[in-house]
């Protein structure tokens, strides 16, 4: 990217990151998803890494939380309230771990891995053992009164209590003030009723537990935080009591009556990961919603050599779960025809991951969809993996355009077979007049996956069908292209097949010259012409430059076919098509020259019956490989007679006038 266009894409998501930051933190409401406004943060803190010169104070990178609200009185923090880095998966927790590493290459790093959890943070004031206020976090340096409000919290004790145990380790004076800071959140289930109860009385509904629990503490009246049930997570104590771990820190808080979480130790960055994955996978069964595994360098004096970047301590980061949302770029958008002719139009997006998978399309679904998110060629977008359907585009971000983008329109005629598109008065969709033209397509996918084609094992008419409908595909070559991500969440597809399938789309992409001329599906190529064909022309290259005469002069090759094979070729679009199945990494294997021997040259032979060891085709091919030709009716220049199962008139024939008839097992033998 160059530098000018750099600094224009910062100072567009610095703007459009600080609207979604106030709504979130100020307001306590929200327009996106957390997962987008982290993944537009992504972006902006790595364009700051490669443009350093554009970091400016007031990047949402460089402040923290929200302004104080004016109705609270306000509260000095003694010691700035942080935010974390984030991490959003194991390369960049590896990364963190090594940039720390490089800084102390001489101690043992161990970690304490803990719940991020999804609340509000405050930090609560004791004097001699007694709760005196709480404030909210604020801009990190000033934060709201919020005393009352946390005073109806059950979890938050108003008189700290001091285990035995504990005061003989550490001798913790209870007279010092002690500042202890966490998390105010609320359990899904009150969430779930207090949204149930707003339903009934018709009010809006909130959008998560935390900017509900958020909400709550944020007001005047202490009796609506004392109404919601809300719960206070504890997880530092920032006084210098002369701790040796955080682990100590959570144990210290627990002994004092905070609720905290016991956390998990880990040896190095690998049991890290194992243990960010078993949280990631029982999570949903927690009664509080997290986002994400606090790391946290377990020794309090390696924690406090490592130092603060920028507005984190670099010796904790937020390892963040997979989120169901990113944000990435619309490259273009194509229109695709589905089973039933209809037009689909498909986002070709910047491939980005969403939810552990890598996303590189989405459906648009019709032309009043786009309208509705205002989408354009160029725009930046929320995309989604959600369930059972396949990724959608949630929203756009008008404001982070450049003014090169560009609007989508319907064809007016079909991209498949150039019929004229309608769209009906009735109909959401534009369909394609021609109302073959979805089932010829969908024939010719089902034809070009087949068992004597590329064969793709798993890629059933049902499947073709689902990836079609949702405009996955349009034509064969798209199939090449398809990711995992893309493929899950469609609802005719389990996890493990995907993986299967995808799997298996890579290892059909070597195939024989042959077999790939066959899958093209040209009119009159059955397979033995493409066999013919293969051993004529050697590589796809040449047989894409022939000319009408060439195809002509091939054995068993008529006119018809000739014209048919010469008029597919001399097509642009197949043309790209072909283009396009190869640079998607389909190998098609050279074909050797035609092995012929001149065993029966001169020689004529006519097949009649069935035969049942070898295709009519194949038997025809190895008579002509011997230098003999086939004739379809017996004459007295025939020379052999191959009778199959229910041989008819020409069997009858050809003992009339003394030919030498063989049955195919006799053919096999002297044809070998
Ligand atoms: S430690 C330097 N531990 O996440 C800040 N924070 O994005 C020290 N959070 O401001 C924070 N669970 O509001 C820490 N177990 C946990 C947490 C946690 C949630 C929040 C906290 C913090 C924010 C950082």
């Amino acid at each position: 990217m160059t530098k000018n266009k750099a600094q224009n894409r910062i100072d567009k998501l610095k703007e459009v990151i600080n609207h979604h930051r106030y709504l979130y933190h100020v307001l306590d409401t929200a327009e996106i998803s957390d997962f987008a406004l982290d993944s537009l943060k992504h972006e902006l803190s790595n364009l700051e890494q490669q443009f350093p010169e554009f970091i400016t104070s007031d990047s949402p990178s460089q402040r923290v939380g929200g302004e104080p609200l004016a109705k609270f009185k306000k509260i000095n923090h003694k010691v700035p309230m942080l935010s974390l880095n984030d991490v959003f998966d194991e390369a960049e927790v590896t990364d963190w771990y090594s940039r720390m590493e490089k800084l102390s290459p001489t101690d043992k790093f161990d970690f304490f891995c803990e719940y991020k959890m999804d609340g509000f943070a405050v930090s609560l004031i004791y004097k001699q053992g007694i709760f005196i206020k709480g404030a909210t976090r604020g801009d990190g340096k000033v934060g709201e009164d919020v005393t009352q409000n946390l005073k109806t919290i059950e979890s938050v004790p108003l008189k700290l209590q001091l285990s035995k145990k504990l005061n003989a380790i550490n001798m913790i004076d209870l007279e010092q003030e002690i500042e202890v800071r966490g998390e105010i959140y609320m359990e899904k289930k009150d969430f779930e009723n207090i949204n149930k109860e707003r339903n009934k009385k018709n009010e809006p509904i909130y959008a998560n537990p935390r900017n509900t629990a958020a909400g709550s503490i944020r007001q005047l009246d202490p009796a609506v935080a004392g109404s919601r049930n809300l719960k206070f997570m504890a997880y530092a104590i920032t006084s210098e009591l002369g701790l040796q771990t955080h682990e100590q820190e959570h144990e210290l808080l627990r002994s004092l009556g905070f609720k905290s979480d016991v956390g998990e130790l880990a040896k190095n960055i690998l049991e890290v990961i194992s243990v960010w994955k078993k949280i990631d996978e029982y999570r949903e069964k927690l009664p509080f919603e997290i986002d994400g595994v606090v790391i946290n360098v377990n020794s309090r004096t390696l924690f406090k050599k490592l130092g603060i970047i920028g507005k984190a301590p670099r010796a904790s980061v937020a390892f963040k779960f997979r989120g169901k949302e990113a944000t990435t770029k619309v490259l273009d958008i194509v229109p695709q025809v589905g089973r039933t002719g209809a037009l689909t139009p498909v986002a070709i997006l910047n491939p980005v991951k969403v939810g552990g998978v890598t996303i590189s399309r989405a459906s648009l679904h019709n032309h009043d969809e786009i309208d509705r998110l205002d989408v354009r060629i160029g725009d930046t977008v929320i995309v989604q993996r959600a369930g059972d359907v396949i990724p959608d585009i949630v929203k756009s971000f008008p404001n982070l355009r450049t003014g090169y983008e560009k609007k989508f329109h319907m064809p007016a005629h079909c991209p498949v077979c150039s019929s004229k598109v309608v769209r009906k008065d009735w109909e959401v969709s534009h369909r394609c007049s021609n109302k073959n033209c979805g089932a010829i397509l969908r024939e010719r996918i089902y034809h070009f996956v087949s068992k004597k084609a590329f064969n793709i094992v798993g890629l059933g008419p049902q499947k073709i069908d689902a990836l079609l409908d949702e405009g996955l595909i349009k034509d064969a070559s798209d199939i090449f292209e398809l990711t995992e991500g893309d493929v899950t969440p469609l609802e005719r597809f389990a996890e493990k097949s995907v993986s299967n399938l995808i799997k298996s789309i890579e290892s059909a992409k070597k195939i024989s010259l042959a077999k790939f001329i066959y899958a093209l599906g040209i009119v009159h190529v059955g397979e033995e012409t493409a066999i013919d064909l293969a051993k004529s022309f050697e590589n796809i290259k040449k047989l894409q430059s022939a000319s009408q005469d060439d195809l002509i002069s091939v054995k068993d090759i008529g006119p018809v076919a000739a014209q048919s094979v010469a008029n597919w070729f001399g097509e642009k679009k197949n043309k790209n098509f072909i283009d396009r199945v190869i640079n998607l990494g389909v190998v098609v294997e050279e074909e050797s020259p035609r092995k012929e021997n001149n065993k029966f040259k001169g020689k004529t032979f006519v097949f009649t019956g069935e035969l049942e060891a070898i295709t009519r085709d194949n038997a025809k091919a190895k008579v002509r490989d011997a230098g003999a030709e086939v004739s379809g009716s017996v004459s007295n220049k025939t020379d052999y007679v191959i009778a199959g199962k229910n041989a008819g008139s020409k069997y009858s024939l050809a003992k009339k006038l003394g030919i030498k008839i063989l049955n195919e097992n006799e053919f096999l033998k002297l044809i070998k």
